[in-house]
């Protein structure tokens, strides 16, 4: 059986006889102009891709000398072969009766291989390759939020990859074939641990065993971070303070980057999450997040590293909106750090729920790199029993108008520096990935591994487009279930959602993020009870956020703002994020606001049965034991998705004292 190890990179034999003749007869060998560690990765990848897909060794020489008929890896850093590309990109094009992959980096000619083989791997013909790639986005990360001692917060797929008690001394063979998995779809760095972060991680001992990791991921273009804990001077040095205009603390910080570049010399850099939920940051001194930021910034001034700063922060105050707390603490710094900062934004001004509207942030700093922050884990989306296939919600927000430079001002346009112009430009994924043999625990959510990685290199590509890629290296080629796979992927979240947070509800849930609980009042925060979110009273159902409410909504262009501002006009997917909506409003739907609610709840959970039974009919096209651990959990997922239905419904019936609309109160 299949037990998913090896995610998209199957290089099983291609059936078609006459299709895998016409392939060889275009690679009767590979030749490699020069050698470094990232090109013998690439030849060796291609190697072994061309043995499975084909059927045949091809063989690897120096130089194709005047052969024709075979693969050519070229970089060469100037010319007019790369003058239009970036250093990762690559262009692909057939010359003299050779294909050319040619880049300016090794890494380059590396990702061209990828996708010479994602092409083979989808049985299309070569003519149609796209000629010339090139990243959107500079750095494309993961974040893992694994902890020393091998746990991993909010992580559902096992124990951490990183085995910390055997490093440096020993390797899991896994650690490269995660290397493979990140280069085949262009990650090019990963930060190894949470952002809750140990200040372990720093010390000398640990450094080593970073450096250890760092050695297998460098030959596939990868480079390692760290999260970095700001009380670390203290913690760690035995400093009285940690404040960031301290000398000792500057110095100590600037030891520790020099100690760091003299055991890894490529190390990515840091993120740090101040100043939020607890942990340490510049303000326990009265200072600010531009000063934490720019004082790491100036102990990596003489090194390559960059300084990756979180905007996810908000206060336990009963009368603020969280919404807000991220635009307002940052925002005022727009310019205001140093040369070597991003800043990273999760998507939405939460956090990572269901649906979100785009964070206020974006667009508004313009003066200062802004990251991307997904969640590909999914913390919020069912842990590894519910299916979502998460490439509709990046999209929806890396599609949305800021409107912040006139109409078609896009997120992805402020992430990929298009917009402001950032040279420095991030999208960073929070891993879903841990010790289960097939990496991400719900085998479909290897999907979303995948998706992220396409979509940081380049974001125009559609869902539609991911999900199809995807499938066909995956799971199956047999085109009907291919279709049949890609339309449960399309609709999954929105089933989701339906069933767990429609209409622009949030954050259902107390301390564990699985079980429903939208009627928890009762924690040290407001801000971390279920009510504080919905805000359901007799009355009706959401959190006003227009003029009259929190005024949240004025963190956004104008034009915006026209979209949501109006109960009348705001897209129902949209509507309980910013208005208080009685029960018995009528919608543009038809419905009133508690029958709308009642359809979504019902439809959600009734159409985990349609996926259920799509499902079933797949079967024959996919590998029996995957097949049966999907079928499993969607078992689990109706039983659970009719759970948050009733949870809801009977929850927020006490306020709306209204009946079951008639076509769901047959019973079940
Ligand atoms: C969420 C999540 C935490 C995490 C935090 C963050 O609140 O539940 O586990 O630490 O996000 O992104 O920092």
């Amino acid at each position: 059986g299949d037990d998913g190890y090896q995610l998209w990179l199957k290089y099983d034999r291609i059936s078609n006889a006459s299709l895998r003749t016409s392939y060889t007869r275009s690679m009767q060998f590979i030749a490699t102009e020069g050698s470094s560690p990232i090109l013998n990765t690439a030849t060796d990848e291609l190697r072994q891709g061309l043995k499975g897909l084909l059927g045949q060794s091809i063989p690897s020489v120096k130089a194709s000398g005047n052969r024709t008929g075979g693969i050519l890896l070229r970089v060469t850093p100037m010319g007019a072969d790369v003058k239009d590309l970036t250093p990762e990109g690559y262009r692909i094009v057939k010359r003299q009766d050779n294909l050319q992959i040619i880049s300016q980096t090794d890494a380059g000619v590396l990702y061209g291989v990828f996708a010479l083989l994602r092409q083979l791997q989808m049985n299309r013909p070569l003519d149609s390759l796209a000629v010339v790639s090139r990243p959107k986005v500079k750095f494309r990360m993961l974040n893992h939020w694994d902890n020393p001692n091998a746990t991993i917060e909010r992580g559902y797929a096992g124990e951490s990859m990183w085995k910390w008690y055997e490093l440096p001394e020993t390797i899991s063979p896994r650690y490269r074939d995660y290397a493979r998995a990140n280069a085949s779809i262009g990650i090019n760095g990963t930060v190894l641990n949470n952002v809750n972060a140990s200040p372990r991680l720093l010390t000398g001992e640990y450094l080593k065993k970073v450096a250890a990791l760092a050695d297998v991921l460098r030959p596939y273009g990868i480079k390692v971070y760290l999260s970095v804990n700001f009380a670390a001077p203290k913690i760690l040095g035995g400093l009285k303070t940690s404040d960031p205009l301290d000398p000792q603390v500057r110095q100590w910080w600037f030891n520790k980057v020099k100690e760091i570049y003299q055991t890894i010399p490529d190390f990515g850099g840091f993120l740090v999450k101040a100043n939020s939920e607890g942990e340490p940051g510049p303000q326990d001194y009265d200072r600010t997040h531009a000063d934490g930021a720019n004082m790491l910034d100036e102990a990596m001034k003489t090194y390559p590293g960059v300084v990756i700063w979180r905007a996810f922060v908000y206060k336990a105050d009963p009368n603020a909106d969280r919404f807000k707390a991220a635009f307002e603490e940052f925002v005022p710094f727009d310019g205001k750090f140093g040369s070597k900062v991003i800043v990273q934004v999760k998507n939405g001004p939460i956090d990572f729920q269901p649906r979100e509207p785009f964070s206020p942030i974006f667009g508004r700093m313009p003066r200062t790199p802004l990251g991307m922050e997904f969640q590909l884990t999914q913390e919020y989306l069912g842990f590894a029993t519910h299916l979502v296939y998460e490439a509709p919600l990046f999209k929806e927000c890396l599609d949305a108008d800021t409107y912040v430079s006139g109409k078609g001002s896009t997120v992805a346009k402020v992430i990929d520096g298009s917009l402001h112009g950032y040279e420095r430009t991030l999208m960073a994924g929070v891993a879903n990935t841990g010790s289960d043999r097939n990496w991400t625990g719900h085998p479909l959510a290897q999907a979303n591994w995948y998706a992220f990685g396409r979509l940081a290199w380049d974001h125009s590509l559609t869902s539609e487009q991911i999900a199809e890629e995807w499938i066909r290296m995956s799971l199956t080629r047999e085109p009907k279930a291919v279709r049949r796979i890609r339309h449960m992927l399309l609709r999954s979240r929105d089933i989701y959602v339906n069933y767990n947070a429609p209409m622009g509800l949030s954050r259902p849930w107390a301390g564990v993020h699985f079980a429903p609980e939208p009627w928890q009042n009762k924690s040290p925060r407001p801000d971390w009870t279920a009510v504080y979110y919905h805000r359901a009273d007799s009355i009706g159902l959401g959190f006003n956020r227009t003029a009259t409410g929190s005024n949240a909504l004025s963190q956004y262009h104008p034009e915006v703002q026209k979209g949501w501002a109006d109960a009348e006009t705001c897209p129902l997917p949209y509507l309980l994020w910013f208005h208080h909506v009685p029960w018995d409003k009528p919608l543009s739907s038809g419905r009133n606001l508690w029958d709308e609610l009642c359809t979504h709840f019902y439809t959600g959970a009734d159409s985990v049965q349609w996926l259920q039974r799509e499902w079933a009919q797949v079967k024959p096209a996919v590998d029996p034991v995957l097949h049966a651990d999907v079928a499993g959990r969607l078992r689990t997922q109706y039983e659970e998705a009719i759970w948050w239905r009733d949870a809801w419904v009977l929850y927020l019936q006490e306020y709306a004292q209204r009946p079951i609309p008639a076509p769901f109160q047959k019973p079940k």
